[in-house]
C-alpha cells in the first residue's frame, strides 16, 4: 500500500512529548507512514504574530490528515506583551489557531469516545445496594457540533443599532431587557443551521450503526430552549423514524444528564449534542474514565479533513521537566481514531489491545494513574515516565 503522509502538528508545552510518542507507537504497530511537521502555536505568536502560519494551513490541505499535540493560549494582554517588538506596532490580535483551524476546515464534526480501561485506578466506582462498590463500564461517544451554537463567535457588547432593533421585535425582548439601555446589554449567540444539524445527528447515527450502539441520546434542553434544541430533537426523530429504527432514540436535558453521569453512565451509548453541551458532556464523561490522560478526540469536515488530538492542553508547568512525566495515551488514542478514519481499523485494535493490557497489568503507570501530584520527581517514585508508558505498550505490540 502506498505510504500515507500525516501532518505532525506538535504545537507546544507537552504536546511534542506525547505526540512523539503516539508516533512512536504507531511505528511500532507497524503503520507506515511519513510525518512532514506543521508550525502551529505559541512559538509562532510570539515570532511571526500568527500561531497558525498559512504554510500550516497547506500542509493540511495537501495531506488532509494531522495529528495534533496541543497548544498554549492566553489572554490578549499577555499575548500582546510576548509578541517580538517589531510585530508589536502592527495591531495583531491573538486568535486561537484550534478555532483557526476548525473556521477554515469547516470541521463540524467532533468526537470524542470515553471507554473504560479495565484496571485503570481513576475509573469512576459508586456505591450500589448495601455495601456493594460498583465499578460501571462507560462506552459513550460524544459528537458535539463543532461549528456553530454558542460558540459561534456572533456576539456583542453593545450591540449595534441594527440589532437592537431587531430584537426590540421580539415580545420577550421587550419584556425583559427593553427597559435596559443598550450599552448595558451583552449578547452571545446560539444559532444552529439544518445543514450542520443534520451533520452531526447523521455521524452519530451512522456512528452507533457501525459499531453497533443501542441507543442515541440527544443531549440539548429542548423543553427550554425551543428553536435550537427543539430542531435539532425533531431532527433526530425523524431521522431515526426515517433511517434507524433499529436504534432507540432518547432525549436528555444537560443539566439532568450531568446528574445521571454518574448515577448510569452505563446506559449510553452515542450521545450527540450541539456546541456548548457537547463540550460540557464530553468532559463530564472524560472524568469517569480518567480524566485529561484518557480523553481523545477527533474532528473532521465534509471532505477527508480530519484533526486528531488529545483533549488536554498544553501543561505547561510540566513542558520543562527534564523527563516528560504525563501520560501519552490520550494522544495514543487518538493516533488510533485517525487510523479509525483512514480504514486501518485492525491497527487501531491491536494499538487498543496493547493499551488495555498495560492498564489491567497495572505495573506500568503515568503518576496521574497512581494518584500522585505532578512534580519533576514522580519517576523517582515509582511512576512511569512518558516514555516508559509508551514503551510499555510497544512491548504488548
Ligand atoms: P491542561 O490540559 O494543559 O492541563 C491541566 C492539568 O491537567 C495539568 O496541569 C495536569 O495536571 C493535567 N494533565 C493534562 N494533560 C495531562 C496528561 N496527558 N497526563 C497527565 N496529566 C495531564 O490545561 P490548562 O492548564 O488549563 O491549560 C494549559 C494551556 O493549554 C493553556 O495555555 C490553555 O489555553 C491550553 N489548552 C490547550 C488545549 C488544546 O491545545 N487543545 C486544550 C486546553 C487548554
Ligand atoms: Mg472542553
Amino acid at each position: 500500500m502506498a505510504k500515507r503522509t500525516i501532518v505532525a502538528l506538535p504545537g507546544d508545552g507537552i504536546g511534542k512529548a506525547v505526540l512523539d510518542e503516539a508516533i512512536r507507537v504507531l511505528d511500532a504497530a507497524g503503520f507506515e507512514a511519513d510525518y512532514v511537521e506543521g508550525d502551529i502555536g505559541w512559538e509562532f505568536w510570539k515570532k511571526e504574530g500568527n500561531p497558525l502560519p498559512d504554510r500550516t494551513i497547506k500542509l493540511l490541505e495537501k495531506h488532509k490528515i494531522a495529528l495534533f499535540g496541543a497548544i498554549t493560549s492566553k489572554p490578549k494582554d499577555a499575548a500582546f506583551e510576548e509578541l517580538s517588538p517589531e510585530l508589536k506596532k502592527k495591531n495583531l490580535v491573538y486568535a486561537s489557531p484550534i478555532v483557526g483551524l476548525r473556521q477554515h476546515f469547516n470541521l463540524d464534526i467532533c468526537m470524542r469516545p470515553c471507554r473504560t480501561y479495565t484496571g485503570n485506578p481513576l475509573n469512576f466506582i459508586r456505591r450500589g445496594v448495601g455495601d456493594a462498590i460498583e465499578e460501571p463500564i462507560v462506552d459513550v461517544v460524544i459528537f458535539r457540533q463543532n461549528t456553530e451554537g454558542l460558540y459561534g463567535g456572533v456576539e456583542w457588547s453593545n450591540p449595534p443599532v441594527q440589532v437592537y432593533d431587531a430584537l426590540m421585535t421580539h415580545p420577550k425582548f421587550v419584556k425583559n431587557f427593553g427597559k435596559t439601555p443598550k450599552e448595558e446589554i451583552s449578547i452571545s449567540t446560539r444559532i444552529f443551521t439544518k445543514k450542520a444539524t443534520e451533520r452531526i445527528l447523521r455521524a452519530a447515527f451512522e456512528h452507533a450503526k457501525n459499531y453497533g450502539y443501542e441507543s442515541v441520546t440527544v443531549c440539548e434542553k429542548p423543553n427550554v430552549i425551543r428553536e435550537t434544541s427543539g430542531m435539532m430533537y425533531k431532527m433526530a426523530q425523524q431521522m431515526q423514524k426515517a433511517d434507524y429504527p433499529n436504534i432507540a432514540l432518547h432525549n436528555t436535558n444537560i443539566d439532568a444528564q450531568m446528574m445521571w453521569l454518574t448515577k448510569n453512565p452505563e446506559d449510553y451509548g452515542v450521545l450527540v449534542a450541539g456546541n456548548m453541551f457537547g463540550d460540557i458532556a464530553s468532559d463530564g464523561f472524560a472524568g469517569l474514565i480518567g480524566g485529561l490522560g484518557f480523553a481523545c478526540s477527533a474532528q473532521f469536515n465534509d471532505n477527508g479533513i480530519g484533526v486528531f488530538e488529545p483533549t488536554h492542553g498544553s501543561a505547561p508547568k510540566y513542558a520543562d521537566y527534564p523527563v516528560s512525566i504525563v501520560n501519552p495515551i490520550a494522544m495514543i488514542e487518538s493516533a488510533c481514531m485517525m487510523l479509525d478514519y483512514i480504514d486501518e481499523k485492525p491497527m487501531a485494535t491491536k494499538i487498543r489491545k496493547a493499551v488495555a493490557e498495560v492498564i489491567a497489568e497495572g505495573k506500568v503507570r503515568t503518576y496521574d494513574m497512581m494518584k500522585m501530584r505532578g512534580k519533576a520527581d514522580v519517576v523517582e517514585h515509582g511512576a512511569a515516565s512518558t516514555t516508559q508508558m509508551a514503551d510499555a505498550i510497544i512491548a504488548k505490540l
